[in-house]
């Protein structure tokens, strides 16, 4: 008898998705194999593996800028056919838009007809992300750190449903990592909205994940699934505890070693 795994209230679904691309050699890459997984509503899902497993196309294909080779991406259980607000994506390196200031970056997905409550928004997510000194001021002028609270903001104003982040702290200094996963704890805390985070960084996926996949080394498979301990306040601190320590250290064991070069 065969069991259905995915509950019905998912509201993202890979289906034994695979994805092959030909590069510009003609080769066939196989980026991705049969992956079968599904994020429930106001579940944090983190994807970490070897640099080139698969993981950006996996949020490329949730965010619907890519299409699987075969198998399905379902959003609320319909294939996904094109980029949608209400699946915001925030992208590996710095995602603003240099020639727009901080304050039009954020307001830039905003629906025009109600610019009250635009304006509004607007001032609270300034204020959220401790931007308000810098509204005006354009993208060249701040630190990575900042950009990446401009991402965050801007994604997060338009409310989404799910929240599609590729290492999104991965060029940020450790304390200035340490703040933003903070940061975004709190911004996503009440709101419902689901989570699927990219990164290299076993600690960053023990903090944030309700759930973590570890992928493999090219074609990126599913290797394995961990649930870190129930983890209420989810700070750094809870790394002196022994079952984040021995799950650390089983990711660790269990993470694919990647040969770089000949
Ligand atoms: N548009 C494309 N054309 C050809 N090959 C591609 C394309 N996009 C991705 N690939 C290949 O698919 C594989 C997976 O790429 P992907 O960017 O998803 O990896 P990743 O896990 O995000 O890596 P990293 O951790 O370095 O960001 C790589 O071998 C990459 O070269
Ligand atoms: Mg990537």
């Amino acid at each position: 008898m065969e069991i259905n795994l995915s509950m019905p209230s998912s509201l993202l679904d890979f289906q034994d998705v695979s994805k092959i691309f030909v590069d510009s050699k003609f080769r066939k890459i196989q980026s991705l194999e049969n992956i079968n997984f599904s994020a429930h509503q106001g579940e944090f899902i983190v994807i970490i593996g070897p640099s080139g497993c698969g993981k950006s196309t996996i949020l490329r294909l949730a965010a619907g800028l890519d299409k699987p080779t075969s198998g399905k991406v379902l959003y609320h259980g319909k294939p996904i056919q094109e980029p949608d607000r209400q699946r915001g994506l925030v992208f590996q390196s710095y995602s603003v838009f240099p020639w727009l200031t901080v304050r039009e970056n954020i307001a830039f997905g905003l629906n025009k007809s109600n610019s009250r409550s635009n304006e509004e928004k607007l001032s609270q997510w300034l204020s959220f992300t401790g931007l308000n000194e810098f509204a005006d001021a354009y993208p060249k002028t701040l630190s990575g750190g900042m950009r990446q609270r401009v991402a965050l903001a801007r994604t997060m104003i338009v409310e989404p449903e799910l929240l599609l982040l590729d290492e999104p702290f991965g060029a940020l200094d450790e304390p200035t990592r340490k703040s933003m996963q903070a940061l975004l704890l709190k911004a996503i805390a009440g709101s419902g909205c689901s989570v699927l985070l990219v990164t290299h960084d076993i600690s960053e996926a023990l903090i944030l994940a309700d759930r973590i996949i570890l992928m493999s080394s090219l074609p990126g498979r599913i290797l394995d699934i961990f649930i870190p301990p129930l983890n209420d306040s989810r700070t750094r601190d809870h790394f002196i505890t022994p079952d984040f320590k021995s799950l650390y250290d089983e990711i660790l064991e269990r993470f694919p070693v990647q040969v770089i070069g000949e």
